[in-house]
């Protein structure tokens, strides 16, 4: 028997349900040997259940597509049997889904949430690998109140919030005072492609639901800390965003305002970005940029076409950093919202969790 952790994705038909299956095609430490949907894809080969929506550059990877698609309601016990943990990315009303994650964890299968449903949850985590690897603490306490020995509930942060929460992050020191960001986002946050959204094309929308209220709160609840079994959200920065859709495929640009309590030179910034370094970079965990932050110095950069893909789209690009005259600075970031914000961050989050022996193999 294989020594990598069996691995389950529960929405593994949908658009970053695929992109984790290609993620974890040559994965050193974790295997897919299942993959769930709903009842309309469930008895299906995986090649049949995608047929027409397959939204990958490259092509179905071969180990997965004679595999089952099981139904991950009625194959409940099934998966629950054959997995070390589980993926989810579902498309679902958030009920549904904060009771289906609780349901498999109280059988005691960690979940690695790519969901928005227990993002608020007091003893859930939610973490961004690089700035709150501690907040896995709280783990033990949501174990206790689930009564279970090994099932747990992680989640990562929504995707627009990669493009400029490790900048603030890294500038902790200089105490972040106040926030105004403006985020253009790619039509695959939506799962969607241009073919299936000819709208997009030479639009923009500047609407996005529930989006401006995540990418303003959620960076706190990363930068702040854990108190008697809870995550205790950060109070400051305030911050305030604009979320608009714009015809780009992959990637999420943030155009970003900052005051400080104490204001850093622009060569002390650039300096804490480029030396920002997380747990994932000690461990050198597999999905692990090597560099998690670049600063790119030319006016017109960073740039979707150039610089999506850094460090295979787990990096973020920050650029434009300047003095404001009404603020006390402004730079423009770049993240890949279907990588470092979806799935690539998800596993990530998997890794760094098996690392701290949180995910470990069944007996
Ligand atoms: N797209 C992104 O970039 C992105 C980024 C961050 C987070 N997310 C989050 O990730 C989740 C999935 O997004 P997505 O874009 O991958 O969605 P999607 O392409 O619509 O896929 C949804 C998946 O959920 C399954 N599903 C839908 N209804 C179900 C039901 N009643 N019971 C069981 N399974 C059901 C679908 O199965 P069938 O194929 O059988 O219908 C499919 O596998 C969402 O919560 C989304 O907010 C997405």
């Amino acid at each position: 028997m294989s020594d990598k952790l069996r691995v389950g994705i529960l929405g593994g038909t949908g658009m970053v349900g695929q992109r984790f299956i290609t993620l974890l095609e040559n994965h050193p430490w974790f295997e897919v040997v299942l993959v769930a949907a709903s009842g309309r894809s469930a008895g299906k080969p995986y090649e049949e259940a995608i047929q027409g929506r397959w939204k990958m550059t490259t092509p179905v990877p071969e180990f997965v597509k004679k595999m089952t698609v099981l139904d991950m309601d009625k194959d409940f016990d099934q998966i629950v049997s054959s997995v070390d943990f589980v993926f989810c990315a579902v498309n679902m009303p958030k009920d549904e889904i904060k009771a289906l994650e609780e349901r498999y964890a109280k059988a005691e299968v960690p979940v690695v949430s790519n969901n928005s449903a227990h993002r608020w949850t007091p003893d859930v985590p939610m973490i961004l690998p690089e700035v709150n690897p501690e907040h896995t603490d709280v783990i033990e306490a949501q174990k206790k109140r689930l009564g279970t020995t090994r099932g747990f509930i992680a989640v990562k942060p929504n995707c627009s919030i990669q493009s400029y929460a490790p900048a603030i992050a890294a500038l902790k020191e200089f105490e972040p005072k106040l926030v105004v960001a403006t985020t253009y986002q790619a039509i695959s946050g939506a799962g969607k492609t241009f073919e299936q959204w000819p709208e997009m094309v030479e639009n923009i929308i500047p609407y996005i639901g529930g989006e401006e209220e995540k990418s303003e709160k959620e960076p706190l609840r990363i930068l702040g800390k854990v108190e008697d079994g809870k995550i205790v959200p950060a109070s400051e920065p305030v911050i305030t965003c604009q979320c608009l859709r714009v015809p780009v495929l992959d990637g999420h640009t943030a155009a970003v305002f900052i005051n400080f309590g104490k204001k850093p030179t622009k060569e002390q910034i650039i300096e804490k970005w480029r030396n920002f370094k997380g747990v994932p970079q000690e461990l050198d965990l597999p999905s692990a940029p090597k560099q998690f932050i670049q600063y790119l110095e030319e006016d017109d950069r960073p740039q979707v076409k150039l610089d999506v893909n850094y460090e295979h789209g787990m990096g973020v690009s920050f650029g434009r950093l300047r003095e404001d005259s009404v603020f006390d600075y402004k730079f423009v970031g770049l993240s890949h919202n279907t990588l470092r914000g979806a799935a690539g961050g998800a596993v990530l989050c998997a890794e760094l969790l098996k690392a701290k022996g949180f995910i470990t193999k069944k007996n």
